[in-house]
């Protein structure tokens, strides 16, 4: 990793987090639900999803100021996405980026709710007309999130994906699964972050959805490595869960080595893929790098 992408993450890191803390302190403060929405989202994710759209904003030097409103949505999704996959009645996770999942600290009912709340906020923060963006691409960007992150989405995804622990399905099934809860807002990221480029091409918008896509298998199959390989201190989440609960993951169905190789596989057909889009792709190369060697 050189120094010029450190230097990048971690202004983009601490910018977005900061746009998010803007946006939760114009709701309702000093409640409990404010408090409980917080600890959900402001508590030390890597924001991967917002460095991505952001990388992608590199390509052909989007407007920064665009970018933070899909960004900080994305994450807000994405924080909504993992309270409601800790509660009891999906994973019952009690440790969350190192720290109690909201359940754990507050109590199931917040939890459900600051879900809830931080979904909503998501969609508020696209639709405000601080966001100066054609209308059109505007509600574009929100069709395109809503159904990826619905019943035809994400929630279709989470749903098979609890399911899937008690049946014996194939890599296909496994494949569809982890598109929908994960890969589907991967793509939206893509084309959110394209879209609002200042002449966005079709042939590029397809090479950077295609390769979003790709880059959600990779973030999955490397969950499901992380959570077989590494430890509840590094990874800041319970490992070794997937199989304690029978899960439906690359590992337990084709094995470590195996996910490894396909994991790989996915990564250098990416590889190839990057170097067919032109612009500045310096950072959004290392940070496919990145989440590729993640250790947690
Ligand atoms: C965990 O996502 C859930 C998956 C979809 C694999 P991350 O590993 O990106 O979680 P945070 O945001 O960094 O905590
Ligand atoms: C979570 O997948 C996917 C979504 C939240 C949509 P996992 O259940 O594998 O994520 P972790 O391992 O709890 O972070
Ligand atoms: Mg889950
Ligand atoms: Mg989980
Ligand atoms: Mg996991």
């Amino acid at each position: 990793m050189t120094e010029d992408f450190r230097f990048w993450a971690d202004e983009h890191q601490k910018r977005v987090e900061n746009f998010m803390m803007r946006f939760l302190k114009e709701e309702s403060s000093n409640s409990l639900i404010h408090e409980v929405c917080s600890h959900g989202s402001l508590n030390g994710g890597k924001r991967f999803r917002a460095l991505l759209c952001y990388a992608i904003g590199e390509i052909s030097k989007t407007d920064k100021l665009i970018l933070d409103y899909i960004a900080s949505s994305v994450e807000f999704i994405h924080a909504y996405s993992l309270i409601h996959d800790d509660l009891p009645a999906m994973d019952n996770d009690d440790l969350r980026r190192g720290k109690p999942t909201c359940h754990v600290k507050y109590d199931e009912a917040q939890a459900i709710l600051a879900g809830d709340g931080l979904q909503s906020l998501a969609f508020k923060i696209l639709s405000t007309p601080k966001f100066l963006i054609d209308d059109q691409k505007k509600i574009e960007i929100i069709h395109t999130l809503s159904d990826a992150i619905g019943v035809n989405g994400m929630v279709k995804g989470q749903s098979l994906d609890i399911k899937a622990t008690l049946k014996v399905l194939g890599i296909r099934e496994l494949e569809k699964i982890q598109e929908l809860k994960t890969g589907l807002l991967f793509n939206v990221i893509g084309s959110a972050s394209y879209l609002v480029a200042k002449k966005p091409k079709e042939e590029i918008k397809v090479k950077i959805t295609k390769l979003c896509l790709l880059l959600g298998k990779i973030y999955q199959i490397t969950d499901d490595i992380l959570d077989y390989e590494s430890n509840d201190k590094v990874l800041g989440k319970t490992s070794g869960k997937d199989k304690k609960d029978n899960k439906l993951t690359y590992v337990s169905l084709v094995g470590i080595d195996e996910a490894k190789k396909i994991n790989s596989d996915y990564f250098i057909e990416i590889k190839k893929l990057i170097k067919l889009i032109p612009g500045n792709t310096i950072f959004l190369t290392e940070l496919i790098e990145k989440i590729y060697q993640r250790s947690h």
